[in-house]
């Protein structure tokens, strides 16, 4: 099967999977493939090599998708348009509360908050969470498929709950009440948290309290929106219309998670499409080297190629342990090719074995 089956009729195709295994590197490709094929793709992509970007052409974090030329594309037949773009996961927040504050004033506030500054920086959470709300933003626009890359993750659950217990945070009610300045939340505070806190505004100069309630002052009003939202995106993540597609190497680790990752996907009803075993070590035999070679030069090639074999063995009972896992959902493979991914060449060798072409 090839990419182009596995993502008919979709709009949306996330690429989710392990830390390293290839996910910025299949985004890209699909993204080419199905621009290829005739459709206008947009493809976000996130921290991809720089060499990578700057072949896209990528020069800097754009917040908004850049049409590739197709002249950075030589060999490709591009009925289609590819757009790319680097996500900005701090850009991205900046503008959602920009999109959803009732007024400008109010915006600049938000931002000028240290709660907000410290929220929107930080790696771990936001990146899950900006990536979401540009998928949400852009499927607004009027591309074919938008193909989302992701941070690296360990389960399904670990990339998918992090938007949620962001928007859970900005929009929960839980805290707001426990924070605001004349409720019984406040008072509290005062009994516990608040010497603690105020020792440290003492040592540190930090003011946390008023920090974290200035905060949530600030957003205040805004509760419903984020809320609305965050519910848009869960029937945008669910539609039939989405595909995830899980990314995976097939070494033994990185093929355990991927089951898992499944799992996980099933248990959330998310639209699942089927995996991409990336790098995998094809089988080799002797039989394809040329018979005149010296003798010691053969034996050393027989010692390789039983060498590679052990790898090519391994790799091929992975990925029967990983179909076994699965229902029907396709399987695609992509072998470990001799070079890095870094330029044009690399992406167009990842997106003919994909597409067959
Ligand atoms: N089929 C392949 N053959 C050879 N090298 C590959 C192949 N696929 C990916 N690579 C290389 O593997 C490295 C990791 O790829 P990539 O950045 O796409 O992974 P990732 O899953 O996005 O990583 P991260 O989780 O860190 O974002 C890159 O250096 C890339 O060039
Ligand atoms: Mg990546």
């Amino acid at each position: 099967m090839s990419a182009a089956e596995l993502l008919a009729g979709k709009r949306t195709c996330i690429c989710v999977g392990a830390g390293g295994v290839g996910k910025t590197t299949t985004a890209a490709a699909i993204a080419l493939g199905m621009a290829a094929q005739g459709q206008k793709v947009a493809v976000v992509t996130i921290d991809p090599a720089r060499r990578l970007a700057n072949a896209l052409g990528l020069e800097q974090l754009e917040n908004d998708p850049r049409l590739v030329s197709p002249d950075r594309l030589p060999g490709v037949e591009l009925r289609g348009e590819l757009w790319a773009m680097m996500l900005d996961p701090k850009r991205t927040f900046d503008e959602l509360i920009e999109r959803l504050a009732p007024s400008p004033e109010r915006a600049e506030e938000i931002k000028r908050n240290r709660v907000y500054r410290e929220l929107s920086s930080a790696v771990s959470g936001s990146q899950e969470f900006t990536a979401i709300e540009k998928l949400y933003e852009l499927a607004e626009a009027d591309f074919d498929l938008l193909v989302l890359d992701t941070p690296p993750a360990h389960s399904a659950a670990e990339f998918l709950n992090a938007p949620g217990r962001l928007t859970a945070f900005l929009g929960g009610g839980a805290l707001q009440a426990l924070l605001r300045p004349t409720g019984v939340g406040m008072r509290l505070l005062g009994l516990g948290a608040g010497p603690v806190l105020a020792a440290l505004k003492l040592v540190t100069g930090v003011d946390l309290v008023s920090d974290v309630t200035t905060f949530f002052t600030l957003l205040g009003g805004m509760t419903e929106q984020f809320n609305a939202r965050a519910a848009r995106v869960e029937q945008l993540l669910h539609a039939p219309e989405t595909a995830f597609v899980l990314v995976t190497s097939a070494q033994d680790r990185p093929v355990e998670e991927a089951v898992w990752f499944r799992e996980s996907l099933r248990r959330d009803r998310m639209p699942f499409s089927g995996a991409i075993v990336n790098r995998v070590n094809p089988p080799v035999s002797l039989g394809e080297v040329p018979l005149d070679l010296p003798k010691d030069l053969r034996a050393r090639l027989a010692e390789c190629t039983s060498d590679h074999a052990v790898l090519a063995e391994r790799d091929a009972a992975n990925i029967r342990r990983l179909q076994s896992a699965f229902l029907d959902e396709p399987i695609l493979q992509v072998p470990d090719l001799p070079d890095d991914i870094h330029d044009i060449a690399g992406l167009l060798a990842i997106y003919r074995v994909l597409f067959d072409e």
